[in-house]
């Protein structure tokens, strides 16, 4: 790895080597990019390198990486590390949402789901616990979602995948706080990013059983306007990174606050009855 070319933006807090997945579109694109501006030494990593091209402009590196595959995030996190020697926080952020009736997803698509939103997630950050532990000092955040704490039709594989997010997270914490490390949730709401395109493209490719057609009419045609910019989740996560104490949980997007207190709040059926209401 070259000499780091560091940005000379405004700086919130001392300098900070950071890994950050699925830094080639929508909320990790713009987080790298304010965290370059924000002075930090920042590692973009995606499977489409040429689109992280922006990161490089501004002063930031690129990675190609794929959670799917082993040898490929073991050489990412080397590559930073021989570059750098240290990685003070890792940003989990790739995923994807297959949307689609349970009876309709395959398997082999389910189980996809499950590789890059779980499994690739858990991999990382288990491949940069090590340099934390030893520096005595890092903070891991990772990316769930609202909708690690509610639920949509259409939507299990997806949510599952998100709850697990937030358990996988919170049952961390407590063993390896008093190391050093912080595991922090960033919870977003509806965010305008590749996400939606992604999320439709899966959601028609999944579809089969007439059955669930109004549910799938319903969705395809839920609200766009409930969108934030991606810059709201980005300054979730310079919060998180430049707090001396950071929260265990940021939430950030329209209606992202609402949407958990209603759940926390509303009796299951009730809540159910709400977010059927929404896409029927
Ligand atoms: N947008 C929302 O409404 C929303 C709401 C809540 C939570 N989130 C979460 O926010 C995170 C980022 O999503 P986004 O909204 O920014 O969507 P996006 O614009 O589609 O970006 C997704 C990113 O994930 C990367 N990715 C996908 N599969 C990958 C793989 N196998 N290996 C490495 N990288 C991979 C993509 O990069 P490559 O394709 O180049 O690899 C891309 O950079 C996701 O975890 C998502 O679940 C999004």
């Amino acid at each position: 790895m070259t000499t780091s070319h560091h940005a000379t933006g405004p700086k919130r807090s001392a300098p900070k080597v950071i890994l950050i997945t699925g830094a080639s579109s929508g909320i990790g694109q713009q987080s790298a990019l304010d965290l370059i501006r924000e002075g930090h030494i920042v590692y973009g990593a995606a499977r489409r390198v040429e689109a992280m091209a922006p990161l490089i402009e501004a002063g930031g590196h690129t990675l190609a990486l794929d959670v799917t595959e082993d040898a490929s995030m073991v050489a990412a996190v080397q590559q930073v590390i021989e570059a750098e020697g240290r990685i003070d926080v890792l940003i989990n952020n790739a995923g994807y949402a297959t949307y689609g009736a349970v009876e309709d997803i395959p398997m082999e698509t389910g189980r996809r789901q499950l590789e890059v939103n779980i499994m690739g997630l858990a991999r990382m950050t288990q491949l940069v616990l090590p340099h934390m532990r030893a520096q005595q000092a890092g903070r891991i955040l990772n990316i769930s979602s609202i909708g690690g704490t509610i639920h949509t039709p259409l939507g299990a594989w997806y949510h599952g995948t998100k709850f697990f997010v937030e358990g996988f997270t919170n049952a961390l914490r407590l063993e390896v706080e008093d190391k050093g490390i912080q595991m922090v949730l960033i919870a977003p709401g509806l965010i305008d990013t590749g996400f939606s395109e992604v999320l439709t493209k899966e959601l028609t490719r999944n579809e089969k059983e007439p059955a669930y057609k109004p549910l799938y009419d319903g969705l395809r045609n839920a609200d766009a306007q409930a969108q934030s910019a991606p810059g709201t989740v980005s300054k979730a996560i310079s919060k998180a990174i430049s707090a001396r104490h950071p929260k265990t949980i940021y939430r950030a997007g329209k209606y992202a606050n609402l949407l958990y207190v209603l759940r926390r709040l509303l009796p299951h059926r009730v809540f159910d009855k709400m977010v059927l209401s929404m896409v029927k």
